[in-house]
């Protein structure tokens, strides 16, 4: 037979020291909560001491973008902005922190405002070649040095190149930027004019290029488009464009400036196309004769009229056939071809 016990008397005589079990709250949830904590801490530590440029190259904050910029508290001078989500560590800290400190985190909050902000104006349009979002990566990852980006050379296992500060991982690409590959040259370091100017020795791969051309910056940045499309992004490099904190610098402005300015001429570019359409053209060069004509789809731009052919004369640009709706066939910059009647929709031409 099964004696019970009766837990009712034992607890009434220990009373005051023991409390009845139903009512005892489970410990384990606090003290895994606390490994947990002990663990996360050490692990920060242990990241930071051996990271040799005291920066976080922890795979968590890579993978979560401008979280990996964390300010590190071993290099005081670093001008690392931080981002707007890392501030419960911060609150914390604040009621300990000295004059000194204050005055860090005032400044620290200046930078990040201005963090933010520039933030903000990467994803506006009018910054962007090319296509929207092209710029989305800048500002984002890892900050690396000069001598750590070298580390990932032509005979590394995994070779990276920069362009306008931007770091990719060509590694999927060794067969081009690895020991022997025909672009060898761009792995580990930034290259970034002889994207440009195909100058691929040691006075054309550089980082330097002032003096260039708006079109040439476009020529460069369009290589950020192929990059960012076929590898992986690794982070921004300190130098020319940005800061060791990752702020843009006054040449990254330039070459933001560049954008627009490329972006402007592209829209005006579009809009004359729009108004003046190309059109279509067959051209017999042994018989010495061409045919241009004009259609709703011509120069590919579908519209609900078709136009007449004229010679269209624009500055800086080679003349070209357009097919002209009638209000504006009195342009000045129009030519009329010659033995063709200005109203018909196409026209045979001479060839010299
Ligand atoms: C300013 C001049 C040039 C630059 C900066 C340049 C740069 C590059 C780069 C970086 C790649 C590797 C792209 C990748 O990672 O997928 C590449 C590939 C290639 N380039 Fe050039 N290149 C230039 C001129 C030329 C010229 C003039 C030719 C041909 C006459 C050429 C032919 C090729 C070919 C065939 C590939 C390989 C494409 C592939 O296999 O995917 N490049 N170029």
């Amino acid at each position: 037979m099964v004696q019970l016990k009766d837990d009712s008397s034992e607890a009434s005589e220990h009373s005051t020291v023991i409390k009845a079990p139903e009512e005892q709250k489970p410990l384990w949830p606090y003290l895994l909560l606390t490994v947990a904590i002990a663990l996360l801490a050490i692990g920060a530590h242990f990241i930071q001491k051996t990271s040799p440029d005291g920066k976080l190259p922890c795979p968590f904050h890579a993978a979560f973008g401008s979280l990996s910029n964390l300010k590190n508290p071993h290099n005081p001078t670093s001008d690392d902005p931080v981002p707007s989500n890392e501030q419960t560590s911060q609150t914390e800290q604040k009621e300990q922190t000295s004059q000194t400190e204050q005055r860090e985190q005032t400044s620290q909050t200046e930078q990040r405002e201005q963090a933010d902000q520039y933030d903000s104006t990467l994803y506006s349009e009018e910054l962007v070649y090319g296509s929207k979002k092209k710029l989305a990566n800048v500002y984002r990852g890892r900050v690396l040095t000069k001598p750590e980006l070298a580390e990932h050379g032509p005979s590394s296992e995994r070779p990276w190149v920069a362009v306008l500060g931007q770091i990719y991982d060509v590694a999927a690409g060794k067969r081009h930027y690895g020991d022997g590959g025909s672009y060898h040259f761009f792995a580990g370091k930034d290259g970034s004019r002889a994207y440009s100017t195909g100058q691929f020795d040691d006075e054309g791969l550089i980082d330097d290029i002032t003096g260039t051309t708006v079109q040439q910056i476009g020529e460069i940045y369009h290589w950020i488009n192929i990059f960012s499309k076929k590898y992986p992004f690794v982070g921004r490099l300190e130098g020319p464009f940005f800061t060791a904190g990752g702020l843009p610098t006054a040449h990254w402005r330039e070459v933001e400036d560049s954008l627009s300015q490329l972006n402007a001429i592209e829209k005006e570019k579009g809009e004359v196309r729009r108004k003046f359409p190309s059109c279509n053209s067959h051209y017999d060069q042994g018989a010495g004769k061409a045919e241009v004509w004009c259609t709703e789809k011509s120069g590919g731009i579908t519209r609900d009229w078709v136009g007449n052919p004229r010679q269209l004369h624009l500055p800086g640009e080679t003349v070209r056939c357009a097919c002209i709706q009638e209000s504006l066939l009195d342009d000045p910059k129009l030519k009329e071809y010659p033995d063709c009647e200005p109203t018909s929709t196409s026209c045979k031409i001479k060839l010299n």
